[in-house]
């Protein structure tokens, strides 16, 4: 069963959820499976698909995996707090908002029943632009598709990197090969605390037809 959402409510609607996580409900790991199946159709330079996703439902590895994100979001808060006192932001504005809810999710990720890890199988260290953006561009279609498959299951996600700042460790848990393969990141999954979500509010584009 999925959500009876437009393609454009579909995409408009899926937002970071972190505050509306439903931390006591279990997801069925046919729910996951669903929505990886429905990644499977991104495009990939070369139809190459050189995505994996690592699943960790099991409790003691979220601990595991979310003291290491909780450490790494800390040394994050650090480099962004030298960066604030240099360039006086304002901390009540819409960059105070998504701080709070960050640190809602860094206070709760062990208990989100499901976290996933997308993972790129190369890695990326020194290469130009053009494979750069050929090898990202072939992995991050499809962890936004995965996204989108799972709101439409009634899941809510949000794409987080933070934990790379303490990939190797992460790599160490989670049995992947760090010398061989890359972690695109890590996105919390669990069922929302209801399913209506609305569009935010985002600058205006910039496009220029020439
Ligand atoms: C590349 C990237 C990295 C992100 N890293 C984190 C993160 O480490 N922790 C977190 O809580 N959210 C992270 N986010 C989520 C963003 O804060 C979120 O997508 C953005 O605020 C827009 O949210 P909205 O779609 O709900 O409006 C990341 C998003 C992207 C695209």
């Amino acid at each position: 069963m999925t959500l009876p959402l437009t393609p454009d409510e579909l995409l408009t609607t899926t937002r970071a959820v972190r505050r509306r996580l439903d931390l006591d409900r279990p997801v069925d790991r046919h729910l996951v499976e669903e929505a990886i199946a429905v990644a499977a159709q991104a495009p990939s330079g070369g139809n190459f698909q050189p995505w994996s996703w690592v699943v960790v439902d099991n409790a003691n590895t979220r601990g595991e995996l979310a003291r290491i994100y909780r450490a790494a979001a800390a040394d994050y808060a650090q480099m962004q707090s030298a960066r604030r006192r240099a360039e006086a932001t304002d901390p009540a504005g819409a960059e105070g908002r998504i701080n709070a809810s960050a640190t809602y999710l860094n206070e709760h990720l062990h208990q989100v029943p499901v976290l996933v890890v997308p993972c790129l199988g190369l890695r990326t260290e020194g290469l130009p632009t053009f494979a750069l953006a050929s090898l990202w561009g072939s992995v991050l279609p499809a962890v936004w598709s995965f996204m989108l498959a799972a709101r439409a299951r009634g899941l809510g996600t949000s794409f987080t990197t933070v934990h790379l700042l303490h990939e190797a460790e992460a790599a160490a848990l989670l049995g992947i090969d760090h010398t061989k393969v890359t972690q695109a990141g890590l996105i919390p999954l669990a069922h929302t605390v209801g399913t209506t979500f609305k569009p935010a509010v985002r600058r205006p584009p910039a496009v220029r037809w020439i």
